[in-house]
């Protein structure tokens, strides 16, 4: 019965990401956006993560990667997601040394706020996923 409540739900937060997804495509130009920097406030940039151990988070970060940031981000983190090539800015690329070198508060506040295209997943993902999503990236830096 839990279990299939649980699946009732990742469905429907499947459909809201595919809607979320859309309704971004159509919204990009073919200008190229230039950002200004995203700094994370110093208070979440040293927010430690919860997590010390970080294997077997990771293994479930990896699970969520691949249900809500995949379709942007690429399984291999990327940036090269299907649905990059029409998304400007570029959705970021998780193995450059420019998002490894953030700190995990850091990585864990852009997720949590979003910007722009880039959902808050605030609603969508509980604190633990989050961390444990962080935990994921750090196992990204490999695919460079
Ligand atoms: C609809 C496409 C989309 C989805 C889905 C998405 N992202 Fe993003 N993401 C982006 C874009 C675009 C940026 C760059 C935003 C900017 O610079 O304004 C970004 C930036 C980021 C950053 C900031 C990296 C940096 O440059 O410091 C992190 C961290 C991140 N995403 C994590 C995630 C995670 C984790 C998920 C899944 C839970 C996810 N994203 C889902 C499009 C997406």
């Amino acid at each position: 019965m839990t279990k299939n409540v649980f699946r009732h739900k990742i469905k429907i937060n499947k459909l809201l990401l595919t809607c979320f997804v859309l309704a971004s495509l159509s919204n990009t130009n073919a200008q190229n956006v230039k950002q200004p920097a995203w700094v994370a406030p110093s208070s979440f940039n040293e927010l430690k993560n919860p997590f010390t151990e970080y294997s077997a988070p990771a293994k479930l970060g990896k699970k969520t990667y691949s249900i809500y940031c995949a379709a942007c981000h690429g399984n291999g983190g990327k940036g090269d997601g299907a649905a990059a090539a029409s998304l400007n800015p570029k959705p970021s690329d998780h193995t450059s040394s420019l998002v490894q070198s953030e700190t995990d508060g850091s990585l864990f506040w852009k997720m949590t706020e979003g910007r722009g295209t880039m959902a808050s997943f605030k609603q969508i993902l509980t604190d633990d996923q989050r961390w444990q999503l962080v935990c994921y990236i750090r196992t990204l830096a490999k695919n460079k």
